[in-house]
């Protein structure tokens, strides 16, 4: 089996874009197909479940044109799917196959719906009696209560309300809300028992609202969808950052120090998990707020013990349970029984995992009781149940400063392709080296991420890239927009210690006296800096990085877990390039290093943003009279101090 290991992790910072949320994308997709006219859905999420319900709504014959970049158009077929029989494999994907089952069972075809063996095994029974309580034709073609389905066509009946059971997923409301104004006539739902989840059930009227069908509610009670009214395109639509992603690093920010912000939603946004924030906060976090942003970090670095009604948040719920490990006393989950029928049973689930990084866990019918280990079990297996969720939320375990291996971790791909490289650029360890130009620590980098196992990002060579990118291109040192471009699109790749632009070996090149004082040059440009700033950040990957330039620790790694600065005096800087140069049988004259050095550092010293400096909080190696040995000692001596 596949296997990611985590190394042990003690502090979290950092920013990350979210993906698109699986709720949004799914419900809009479905609501696009259904409408009169052409929609184009932005950012959607790229994942296994958005994929499903494309593939099905290909399946019946909608026209689905990829835009690129995570933007989709969907032509509408006004309720009236093209295909009329049809096969279609749902996955793993319950915000497709419900609300499908319910659209498709009002549009007069033949449709076998079937999932993978969990699908099989998630009831759908509730949703399956509303139907066939307004004449449905939907049969078992499996076990009563679960899929696989076969749906023939039939006449709708719309005389009686429809009577529905909510307790045990609010999806199969979503289900029947969404597909009902395709009869053209007014449907009213009652709901039988409480209804669980509303948040979910907000985002479908909400979504519905923008196509143009309102939904009168009643309390929970009661909703009516008055007759004659048609979905229709509302023209571009954008997915907003699934809030329930962002819920593993809000709680990495206040689990591990943090700030780490998510940016993709923010207090506006129409999903029900952002109020997870406010659970977090009552843990201690700090939260704050922004348009499309929002951040968390913790003051205190333990978190308070809790007893809370999760119901509303049933998903982001689960990001609690193992921050129930970080808190300060038992901690209690309750009203959380549709945990039992989603991705696996998640109650059962999440206890068994708990239990093996040391914690006491009491498990209910609706209810999930946590105590805190005293100490981390170190090496932990973490069992995923093909649940992307359980992987997700057990990776915050390795901030008890524990390794920790979760198992089949491409299960995350159900919602979140790319979730431990996102992860990383939160939780893995930087060890942050700046200083002046041929100060040594390019060779005191290398060695140290070669004695830890890290990654290594030597960042000047981004700038050294960009000016001879620039100069091959004919671009003047000052042209910040062009150099700019140059630089977010750079054709750039490190393989076995050499450096390439396009196919072209440029190892050499890029540290001729020319590029350097180029590369001085456009790193003074903001433009140019900014550019190149999500590509150092995405050098962040588990184990850890050593990265080095001038604004690492400032910048780049605010939050890095070690901080150097490391220098000389220019005269030995220059003696040490001129040695190089002349090793590698390249002119040099000593004067002219020396005089090019201090310009250099000037520039790079006094310019407007990033400038070379020592943050307050690195500590500074001086290498005049140190050989290269020693200053690779005091620097793992720093990180070692720091706890890598
Ligand atoms: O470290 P180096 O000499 O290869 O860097 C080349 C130039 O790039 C140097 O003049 C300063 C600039 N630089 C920067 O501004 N910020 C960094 N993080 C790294 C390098």
């Amino acid at each position: 089996m596949d296997t990611f290991k985590l190394p042990p992790l003690r502090t979290a910072s950092g920013e990350i874009r979210l993906p698109g949320s699986k709720s949004i994308s799914n419900r809009m997709l479905l609501l696009a197909a259904l409408a009169h006219g052409t929609t184009e859905i932005r950012d959607l999420l790229d994942s296994d479940d958005t994929r499903v319900m494309l593939a099905a709504l290909q399946g019946v014959g909608v026209g689905i044109t990829a835009l690129g970049g995570n933007a989709w158009r969907i032509a509408g077929c006004g309720g009236v799917f093209p295909v009329k029989d049809a096969d279609l494999f749902m996955g793993n994907a319950g915000t497709a196959i419900r609300p499908l089952t319910a659209a498709l069972a009002l549009s007069g075809g033949h449709y076998r719906l079937s999932g993978v063996p969990r699908m099989h095994e998630r009831p759908i029974g509730d949703l399956v009696d509303g139907l066939r309580q307004i004449g449905a034709d939907v049969r078992y073609a499996g076990n009563a209560g679960f899929p696989p389905l076969a749906i023939h066509p039939a006449e709708a009946r719309l005389d009686a309300p429809i009577r529905l059971r909510g307790d045990v997923s609010s999806q199969f409301l979503t289900a029947l809300l969404m597909a009902l104004p395709l009869t053209g006539r007014q449907a009213v739902i009652e709901m039988t028992t409480e209804l669980i989840s509303r948040p979910y059930v907000e985002i479908t009227l909400k979504l519905m609202a923008r196509f143009g069908v309102e939904v009168e509610r009643e309390g929970w009670q009661r909703f009516t969808i008055a007759a004659g009214q048609r979905y229709r395109s509302p023209g571009i639509l954008h997915v907003e950052g699934d809030a329930s992603s962002a819920s593993y690093f809000l709680a990495a920010g206040a689990i591990g120090g943090g700030p780490v912000r998510v940016e993709g939603i923010g207090r506006d946004s129409i999903q029900g998990d952002l109020r997870f924030a406010d659970e977090l906060e009552k843990l201690g976090a700090t939260i704050t707020w922004g348009d499309n942003w929002i951040e968390a970090s913790a003051p205190r670095r333990k978190l308070k013990a809790f007893d809370l009604d999760l119901n509303h948040i049933p998903d982001a719920a689960m990001t609690l349970a193992v921050a129930a490990l970080f808190a300060d006393g038992p901690c209690r989950l309750r009203n959380i029984a549709s945990w039992r029928v989603k991705e696996t049973d998640r109650i059962a689930a999440m206890a068994t995992e708990l239990r093996k990084l040391g914690a006491k866990v009491e498990e209910g019918d609706d209810h999930i009781a946590v105590s805190p280990p005293p100490t981390f079990v170190a090496g932990a297996v973490i069992d995923t149940y093909d649940d992307h969720r359980m992987a997700m939320c057990f990776s915050l375990a390795a901030l008890g400063g524990v390794p920790v291996t979760i198992n089949d971790p491409a299960c995350v791909n159900k919602t979140f392709p790319g979730y431990f490289d996102a992860f990383a650029e939160v939780a893995a360890p930087v060890i942050a080296i700046d200083g002046p130009s041929a100060s040594g620590k390019g060779t005191v980098a290398e060695r140290v991420a070669a004695a830890f196992g890290y990654h290594y990002l030597d960042s000047g060579s981004l700038y050294r890239l960009t000016a001879l990118a620039g100069q091959r291109t004919g671009r003047a040192l000052d042209d910040e927009a062009g150099l700019a471009t140059l630089a977010a699109s750079l054709p750039a790749r490190f393989s076995a210690g050499r450096i390439y632009l396009n196919e072209d070996d440029v190892t050499d090149a890029i540290r001729s006296e020319e590029i350097s004082v180029g590369a001085s040059k456009v790193a003074a440009l903001p433009a140019v800096r900014a550019a190149l700033l999500g590509r150092q950040r995405a050098y962040r990957r588990f184990p850890g990085l050593v990265a080095d330039g001038r604004d690492m620790a400032s910048v780049v790694f605010p939050g890095a877990v070690a901080k150097v600065f490391l220098t000389a005096s220019a005269a030995a800087r220059a003696e040490r390039r001129y040695k190089q140069l002349i090793a590698k049988g390249m002119p040099a004259n000593m004067h002219a290093l020396l005089q090019d050095l201090q310009d250099r550092d000037a520039r790079d010293a006094q310019r407007s943003v990033a400038p070379l400096r020592q943050c307050d909080d690195a500590d500074l190696v001086e290498t005049t009279e140190m050989a290269i040995e020693a200053a690779v000692a005091a620097v793992m001596a720093i990180a070692k101090r720091q706890g890598l």
